[in-house]
């Protein structure tokens, strides 16, 4: 029998809910998230917050959101939003989701989820406290294209997984944003664009037994790109690689005992899914419904976690969240990189 891929199971983005956002950090990603959230979606950012009046107030004129606040404090504290998206720096994660719980608010936290598995475990633990919803926003787990890949797994498909391949460059050093190489906002490739080869892999293998990493140090101090092996408890490997300081092809391939799967470059954004056979013969392919606005995904699953009193995603789940935060902790402390404050 031929072997062919899933349909996706990927809810449309506008069957979602429509919950009211508040934007917690108006630099690049909000941008572009807001853009996607209005395009595809049922919701609508109806507040955003910046540490500077002014910056808060052009960005609502962008977008057209209702309300803008000069203070993290103020956002939070708004009757009129039911969750906070926290768009900041990778070093401010884990004190802006806290202050949104602390308020009352579910949280959808940018990724990394924060600089380290502690400040992970402090978040979680508040949000499992006050009973509210938590979600990394790792946008790829929630594309269309992902879940035809995770129901490869789910069903066999490919046999016995023994192989995971998958990178992430860009280039975005030296002469890139100030947060991609500064040790005080948690800059580094590993979080920012690592942790996406990581966190496919570790969907692809169950989880890692044995992590190895061979890094190069930038001169400020973060990890400039790394190589990363993984070993699953079945014996099954992954190679994975991460750079700031050059564009790569960004693929990913998951290979099994009797097929595997490549997806396109770059496999992170919402794109062709490719079946093989062991002779290298393209068995199938899919194509995602759409290739933009991807990040709305992420948000129209949490609008239907939200209306239904859920507290955290299957496709993301928090234990993993933090499983993934643990092991960019042991690449780091692999290569030495340690960010100010951290303990020796
Ligand atoms: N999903 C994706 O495809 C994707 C792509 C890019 C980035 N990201 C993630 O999104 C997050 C933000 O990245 P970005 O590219 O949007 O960064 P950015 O353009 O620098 O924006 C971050 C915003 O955070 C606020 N901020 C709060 N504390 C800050 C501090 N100490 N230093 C600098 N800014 C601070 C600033 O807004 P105010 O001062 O106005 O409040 C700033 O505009 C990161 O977690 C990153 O990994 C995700």
């Amino acid at each position: 029998m031929t072997l062919s891929l899933p349909a996706s199971r990927t809810p449309d983005r506008d069957d979602a809910p429509p919950i009211r956002w508040g934007v917690l950090a108006p630099g690049g990603i909000a941008r572009d998230w807001t853009a996607a959230v209005h395009a595809t979606t049922a919701s609508r950012v109806v507040a955003v917050g910046s540490r500077a009046q002014d910056r808060a107030q052009a960005f609502a004129d962008e977008f057209g959101v209702d309300r803008a606040y000069g203070s993290y404090e103020q956002l939070v504290g708004d009757d009129g939003i039911d969750a906070v998206y926290v768009a900041s720096p990778h070093s401010e994660h884990r004190d802006h989701a806290l202050l949104a719980l602390a308020a009352g608010k579910p949280v959808l936290v940018e990724k990394a989820f924060t600089r380290n598995a502690a400040e992970a475990a402090a978040v979680i633990d508040a949000a499992r406290a006050a009973n509210l919803l938590v979600v990394e926003a790792m946008w790829t787990r929630f594309l269309p294209h992902l879940d035809v890949v995770r129901q490869c797994l789910e069903n066999g498909l490919l046999g016995e997984v023994k192989a995971v391949i998958a990178d992430h460059g860009q280039h975005l050093y030296p002469d890139g944003p100030q947060r991609m190489s500064d040790p005080a906002l948690a800059g580094g490739a590993l979080l920012d664009l690592g942790i996406y080869p990581v966190s496919f892999a570790h969907l692809a293998l169950g989880g890692f037994d044995r992590v190895q990493a061979f890094g190069t140090i930038a001169t400020t101090g973060v990890d400039e790109g790394e190589t990363i092996g993984v070993v699953s408890a079945s014996g099954a490997v992954g190679t994975l690689s991460t750079t700031m300081a050059a564009h790569s092809a960004c693929l990913a391939s998951v290979i099994g005992t009797e097929a595997r799967v490549d997806v396109d470059s770059w496999f992170y954004r919402p794109n062709t899914v490719r079946l093989f056979d062991g002779d290298d013969v393209e068995l199938d392919r899919y194509e995602p419904p759409a290739r933009t606005h991807g990040l709305a995904y992420q948000a129209a699953e949490f609008a239907r976690l939200l209306a239904d009193g859920r507290t955290e995603s299957d496709l993301m789940p928090l234990d993993e969240t933090l499983r993934i935060m643990q092991v960019l902790d042991e690449v780091r402390a692999q290569l030495g990189v340690r960010y100010p404050g951290e303990p020796g």
